[in-house]
């Protein structure tokens, strides 16, 4: 798919934001989709998850936090993989942390709908996803963020098709 968004850092005083949304425990497991330079990860650690894995298209950048995720001793606890978020494999986030272009969120969609479990957490930094309808929304300085949580679909039994998704705001 290739690129969203350069390399834009969530500011430091930014990032409590996320974690006010969605409190972490140590059965988490979190994703941040472009990484960067993994400080949401390291944050989200620090705030007690479980596990980070973060996902950059950036070699360098990728090789840079390997660096630092070894100097802090937390090599167990979190892995950047060199990869297009397109590609890899999110069925075991209970936390996805997002901060790209609508772009990859309209891209993404159908992905998260499709692998991420029920009760898995999404924070959108800035760029809501379209059609959704966020659980909560905070305001930091000029930004947005808005909170997701994956709910079962709605069967209607009746007509055994699927009538809606919880998580949508269609009505
Ligand atoms: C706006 S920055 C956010 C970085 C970090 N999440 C943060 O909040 O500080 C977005 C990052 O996503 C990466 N990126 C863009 N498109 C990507 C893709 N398709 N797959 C993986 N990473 C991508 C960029 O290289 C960049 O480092």
């Amino acid at each position: 798919m290739g690129s969203f968004i350069s390399f834009v850092p969530t500011p430091f005083e930014d990032i409590d934001t996320f974690f006010e949304l969605a409190p972490m425990s140590s059965a988490d497991v979190v994703y941040d989709l472009g990484s960067g330079d993994g400080r949401l990860l390291f944050a989200a650690l620090e705030k007690g998850a479980g596990k980070a894995v973060g996902v950059e298209l950036n070699p360098t950048l990728v090789h840079e936090v390997n660096g630092t995720a070894k100097m802090r001793g937390l090599e167990d606890k979190v892995t950047f993989l060199e990869a297009d978020v397109m590609d890899i494999d999110l069925a075991d986030a209970t936390v996805v942390l997002c901060y790209l272009y609508p772009t990859a969120s309209a891209a993404l969609k159908p992905r998260f709908e499709s692998e991420l479990k029920t009760g898995t957490r999404i924070v959108m930094e800035s760029f809501p996803i379209h059609g959704w309808k966020p659980v909560k929304t905070k305001e930091f300085g000029y930004k947005t963020f808005y909170l997701y949580r994956m709910l079962p679909e709605i069967i209607d039994e009746d007509e055994e098709e699927i009538v809606c998704s919880e998580y949508c705001d269609c009505g």
